[in-house]
């Protein structure tokens, strides 16, 4: 095990007459293998509550948000992926200074509760969604994505569907060498939001046909993508985690809360130390000791290995250097400083075009909370 963990059971005062035995054996196996959480936005929330003041609050007794440290202490959260998020109005504007400065709080809250909180690694992230209205530019990915799939390959970096049209995750999922990651992502057919994973998707993620691809889907808790509703409860979000199990096994299934970046969880996951009363809902449902502790680490750390093992497989490949061709890139604020002129004389015609591969470049930090 790669992080220590402090067990500090702030319950430990009450005694409960009619302890629930499906409660304390999650409890129990979520001390033996802790919680690794793949989405987490406390650092947006720095920035909206406090703007990134830091010394304006304190992580022990912050109660607006979601996540604090009792209450991942509570939940026996080992690890949460925290996303350097910013909005897309900031797009042309301000996003890559406000990226770098929800790094640099990522980094800042770490060093400030060293005891608490260790910083491990870090991804890339942006908020587009496939809402079906939009006109596909390069409908799935282009050439530049594709080379950039072999390029997150080579350097090791997890590939997050979570956020891609339907067309790019299939296409990622044959195109990379390593398992990908849908860090915050839930069941389409359970809750037919594009924002959830399909059955077919689900089918892929778990082929065992390639079994070292073998990837993961990290179950979202916000109310409309669990209900497709304004509400939900503990147990709506049980049924996407039997779901994604009954079609695809429980060696691709993760948690990927989405604490703090949502503004609507479900009835009794109201924040971060209510995990375990959904781990021992599964337990409920006849879960095994088995498919518990992969579904709270063991299949994200496998995944981890794996990309890994690609990485190091791929050492002698070379940086692919060929920058993005300018025409897909050009907007107001863009120079061309290294293209050659006739590629932006011919590129102005395409001002103002997006790029959905960006949405791959998904900007996270994994903290380790021990
Ligand atoms: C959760 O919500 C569903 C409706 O979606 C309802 O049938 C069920 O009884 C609720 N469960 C609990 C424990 O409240």
């Amino acid at each position: 095990m790669y992080w220590r963990l402090i067990l500090l059971n702030v319950l430990s005062g009450f005694i409960n007459c009619s302890a629930d035995i499906n409660r304390e054996k999650a409890e129990r196996l979520m001390a033996e293998t802790p919680l690794i959480d793949g989405h987490n936005d406390l650092p947006w929330q720095m920035r909206q509550l406090f703007n990134n003041e830091l010394e304006k609050m304190d992580l022990n007794t912050l109660e607006k948000t979601h996540t604090n440290i009792p209450k991942i202490k509570a939940g026996h959260l080992s690890a949460q992926f925290w996303a350097a998020y910013v909005p897309c109005e900031s797009q042309y504007k301000d996003a890559v200074r406000q990226t770098v400065e929800q790094i640099d709080v990522v980094h800042r809250l770490c060093r400030l509760y060293p005891n608490d909180l260790m910083f491990a690694r870090s991804t890339d992230d942006n908020w587009l969604v496939d809402t079906g209205k939009d006109t596909a530019i390069n409908n799935g990915l282009s050439d530049f994505g594709k080379e950039l799939i072999k390029e997150m390959n080579r350097i090791g970096m997890l590939i997050d569907l979570a956020h891609v049209s339907e067309k790019v995750m299939n296409l990622v999922l044959e195109l990379s060498n390593a398992p990908v990651i849908f860090s915050h992502s839930s069941a389409y057919e359970v809750c037919n939001s594009k924002r959830n994973v399909p059955d077919d998707v689900l089918l892929k993620v778990a082929s065992d046909v390639f079994a070292q691809k073998k990837g993961i889907v990290m179950v979202n808790f916000y109310n409309d993508y669990v209900t497709c509703q304004k509400t939900a409860n503990l147990s709506n979000v049980a049924d996407h985690f039997d779901h994604i199990k009954k079609v695809a096994g429980h060696e691709i299934i993760g948690f990927g809360g989405d604490y703090d970046g949502v503004t609507r969880v479900p009835k009794g996951l109201e924040d971060v130390s209510k995990y375990p009363d959904l781990v021992a809902e599964l337990l409920r449902r006849g879960w095994t000791d088995i498919e518990v502790k992969a579904a709270l680490g063991n299949n994200l750390l496998r995944v981890f290995k794996e990309v890994e093992k690609v990485r190091d497989s791929m050492s002698s490949v070379k940086p692919y250097e060929v920058p993005i061709p300018y025409a897909d890139v050009v907007n107001p604020c863009r120079t061309m400083y290294g293209y050659p002129p006739q590629d932006n004389a011919g590129s102005m015609v395409s001002l103002g075009l997006h790029l959905p591969v960006l949405t791959l470049l998904l900007h996270g930090t994994i903290v380790w909370l021990f």
